[in-house]
């Protein structure tokens, strides 16, 4: 399968802190690839990496064969690379139908293709019915779907969603998660990062393991999840204590 986006041998130090640790992995095209590890682990900050909000110290970051180091934030967006954030953050002054229309008016030539872009959008993230609520009304799940919604406007062709189901109910989270497949279906690879496994395992074929910024373990999540070494690094300290 080809690779869609490749980090290789990427290294990079806030300060005293090795955030992340000559690491190597590739996100296939078309696939939701689970991103998990424990806190710390270097997850978020692999997506500011590959957004442009970092640049890296050394090693190579390529998506669809280009390079990346030197492209801003916007300029990787209309490259096709789109994420949410951990926390919600909706344009609070406008309707739901606006906050997605004023992404759409930056990445369409026209009024029009603007206009049917965020109609097709709110009809996928079953956001037709809500389209002139303000935002700022919006229960918090609401919210995080409304982030979803406005960065489909950019037309991702990689979508990497940082920790969308923290705070969710049970039945939020799996409403959540038919929100992603559907995205999915139509044809934008996504990086999924979260916390809670029983969600990992149901949408990813396939997850990366990172563990104190460095590569970790890769394969199906319920496999990887029974190895030692992953473990051991999600209990920490507390696991060495009990063996002893
Ligand atoms: N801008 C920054 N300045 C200083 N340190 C940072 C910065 N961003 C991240 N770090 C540090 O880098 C390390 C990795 O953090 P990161 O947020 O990427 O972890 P994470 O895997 O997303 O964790 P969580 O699951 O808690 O969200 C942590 O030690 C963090 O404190
Ligand atoms: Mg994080």
């Amino acid at each position: 399968m080809t690779a869609i986006m490749r980090l290789d041998d990427v290294d990079k130090s806030f300060g005293g802190v090795h955030a992340i640790d000559h690491l190597t992995f590739d996100i296939r095209e078309g696939e939701i690839l689970g991103l998990i590890g424990p806190n710390g682990a270097g997850k978020s900050t692999c997506v500011n990496l590959i957004s442009g909000v970092y640049a890296q110290d050394s090693g190579t970051i390529t998506f669809r064969g280009e390079r990346l180091l030197r492209q801003s934030i916007p300029d990787r967006a209309f490259m096709g690379i789109g994420r949410t954030f951990q926390s919600p953050k909706p344009f609070e002054g406008l309707s739901v139908r606006d906050n997605v229309f004023t992404a759409a008016l930056l990445y369409n030539g026209t009024m029009r293709e603007a206009e049917r872009a965020t109609d097709e959008i709110l009809e996928l993230t079953s956001f037709a019915p809500l389209r002139d609520l303000p935002s700022a009304k919006l229960p918090i799940e609401k919210r995080k779907w409304l982030d979803m919604a406005r960065v489909l406007a950019i037309r991702p062709k990689l979508l990497m969603l940082d920790e969308c189901l923290a705070g969710l109910t049970p039945l939020e989270m799996d409403e959540s998660l038919t929100l992603v497949r559907r995205i999915n279906a139509t044809g934008v690879t996504i990086l999924f990062i979260e916390h809670v496994m029983a969600a990992v395992t149901k949408l990813c074929t396939r997850v990366v393991v990172m563990n104190e910024g460095a590569f970790l373990s890769q394969g199906e999540p319920a496999a990887v999840m029974r190895e030692e070494a992953v473990i051991k690094a999600y209990l920490g300290k507390d696991y060495e204590n009990v063996e002893d």
